[in-house]
């Protein structure tokens, strides 16, 4: 793979970040995840407006423009021929060589990394047909889920907690509420209605959640903005989560608990259909 660092396009072997940056010591670093269909990528600028707002929110100096950005997204895609896959991004403090919990100064240069994944078969991957059994688990991540920071060791132990369990994913739940899946955001849907939980610092505002909601819309779908707990969710018709990596996927069992007739849900089936040939 030729990967992106710091402004120099490198074989994966050849890129390096300082062992004092602050993305690696304190996971002080944002990112961002873009899939790509047909060579193409999905909503880039969605992606590149919760970067600006994340950079932001973490007084982080924007690396480049926006622009630019694009350009090296296609470039890397084009690259390493990528056309069904995804693009990473990351944006970290960068460092002044020492490990300090003070800033470095404000004019240290942020690092940027971004590379690419290969993905054959994403849009018509098997577990989309299959549909996915998740677990819920109590959701214990820092109150600003809005902000795409690397901190990823409870979702990744959330993960490994469902596969421990047979499973595919978690879906966490903070105050008795459903907040989000553990890279997804998540959904019910109970006679026809979809429910979803609303945005807020709890959870991060889905790129793919604002265009499936707005398909949902346009399709005519009702749709239900509000807190909804996991037992309302296991008594649901079906289920799903959205996001940048595995778009619409169904969700067939919650803690054991059959939805439905157990396959993946007919609006869950239509909205992943629709989002698939609107992106395209
Ligand atoms: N995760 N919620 C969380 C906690 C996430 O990590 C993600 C994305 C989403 C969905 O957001 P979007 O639709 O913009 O991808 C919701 C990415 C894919 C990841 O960490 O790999």
């Amino acid at each position: 793979r030729t990967v992106y660092v710091n402004g120099e396009y490198l074989p994966e072997t050849e890129a390096k970040v300082s062992i004092f940056d602050r993305g690696f010591l304190m996971a002080d670093a944002v990112y961002e995840v873009t899939s790509v269909l047909d060579g193409k990528l999905i909503d880039f600028d969605g992606h590149a407006v919760r970067l600006k707002r994340s950079l932001n929110e973490l007084q982080m100096a924007e690396p480049c423009s926006m622009d630019e950005l694009l350009e090296i997204h296609r470039k890397l895609v084009e690259l390493n021929g990528i056309e069904e896959g995804l693009v990473y991004l990351q944006v970290t403090r960068g460092s002044d060589g020492d490990r300090d919990f003070v800033f470095p100064p404000a004019d240290t240069k942020p690092t940027m990394v971004l590379f690419t994944q290969n993905k054959p078969g994403l849009a018509d991957s098997e577990a989309s047909r299959t549909g996915a059994k998740i677990i819920s688990i109590e959701d214990i991540r820092w109150g600003r889920r809005d902000i795409k920071t690397t901190q990823l060791l409870y979702p990744s132990l959330g993960k490994m907690m469902a596969k421990a369990a047979g499973c595919d994913d978690a879906w966490m739940i903070e105050d008795g509420y459903v907040t989000e899946g553990t890279s997804n955001n998540a959904y019910f849907v109970k006679n026809g209605k979809i429910v979803t939980r609303p945005l807020s610092n709890d959870i991060l505002h889905g790129i793919t959640r604002k265009a499936v909601l707005r398909m949902a819309a346009e399709a005519q779908m009702e749709i239900e903005e509000r807190l909804f707990t996991i037992d309302e969710a296991k008594e649901a018709d079906e289920a799903f989560t959205t996001s940048a990596s595995a778009f619409v996927m169904p969700v067939i069992e919650i803690d054991g608990v059959m939805l439905g007739d157990g396959t993946p849900g007919p609006i869950a089936k239509r909205l992943r259909e629709i989002y698939l040939d609107e992106s395209r």
